[in-house]
């Protein structure tokens, strides 16, 4: 999905999916990238879902520091949003979620109630995000613990699968796509850095660049440790010391920067240079 291209025509395809897709549910699980809440977040969804009730999962808390983790959480908090902090390739945060959505129903069924409706309908959910959020991550790890029912029996929606996640929760089995809202530069560097836009639109040398920028000015620790770099290097020195550390020689021993440049957005990538937060409220 991360190579996913975002032509026009695939925006407003995807902005018209979402649409429709919004008005079979309850709730909105808006899923974020823990190291860039911002920039993976597509603001349009608030007017999208019309009002609709929303809660904030932020992905991937095992890549991002805990000093981010902590003043995101912080954040959230004092806007009085439902937010969690999950790492579900790590299987952790299954839980909060789940709970979050019996609150939610909970909160629909108070409602209804009031409006004399009796019957206790389960809430319907959908998980939205843009690219490699870990959308399908999530629609996975619910399907394991839940029942998936085809839409041709009475009661659900034609032509969509519905995963019965307790007797409260039902989530829709396919994921609402956002595009990625590029709003300013920055933005676009943190979301290329998480791989949430295809690398072809993406020239990895500037790329590493700026990771190297980043790391200098708030990870110094980082480079000293993994790299034997300091901050104070050039780009050109740090690569150089990054290719030593990795044994990334071309023919006649001279280093090999491009190799080294793209390892360090890797390891930037999968973790191996520690947990990386790009941006704080
Ligand atoms: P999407 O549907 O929103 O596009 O995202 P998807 O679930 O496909 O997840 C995108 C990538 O993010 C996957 O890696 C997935 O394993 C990884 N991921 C999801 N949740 C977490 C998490 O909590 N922590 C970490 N570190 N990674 C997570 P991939 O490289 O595409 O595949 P693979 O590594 O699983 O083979």
């Amino acid at each position: 999905m991360s190579q996913f291209h975002w032509y026009p025509g695939h925006m407003a395809k995807a902005r018209r999916d979402i649409i429709e897709e919004l008005k079979l549910i309850d709730v909105c699980i808006e899923l974020l990238d823990a190291r860039a809440p911002k920039a993976t977040k597509n603001p349009d969804i608030e007017q999208l879902s019309n009002g609709k009730k929303r809660i904030v999962i932020l992905n991937k808390a095992d890549l991002s520091s805990k000093e981010g983790n902590q003043k995101w959480a912080e954040y959230y908090k004092s806007l009085g949003r439902d937010m969690a902090q999950v790492s579900l390739k790590e299987d952790r945060g299954i839980r909060e979620v789940r709970s979050l959505l019996l609150k939610a129903a909970e909160e629909k069924h108070k409602r209804d109630a009031s409006r004399g409706i009796k019957l206790k309908r389960p809430v319907r959910a959908l998980v939205c995000g843009i690219p490699n959020v870990g959308k399908s991550t999530l629609i996975n790890s619910m399907a394991k613990k839940g029942v998936t029912k085809t839409g041709n029996r009475p009661g659900v929606t034609k032509g969509k699968q519905w995963i019965t996640v307790s007797k409260e929760i039902e989530l829709l089995d396919s994921p609402g796509l956002l595009w990625p809202k590029i709003e300013d530069e920055e933005s676009s560097v943190y979301l290329a850095l998480i791989g949430s836009m295809n690398d072809e639109a993406i020239n990895t040398d500037d790329l590493t660049v700026r990771l190297i920028s980043l790391l200098r000015e708030r990870y110094p620790r980082i480079l000293e440790d993994v790299y034997g770099a300091d901050a104070d290097d050039s780009v050109e020195e740090i690569l150089s010391k990054a290719s030593a550390a990795g044994n990334m020689v071309k023919k006649g021993g001279v280093p090999d920067l491009d190799r080294a440049a793209k390892s360090m957005l890797d390891s930037f990538r999968n973790g191996k240079l520690g947990r990386i937060t790009l941006e704080f409220p």
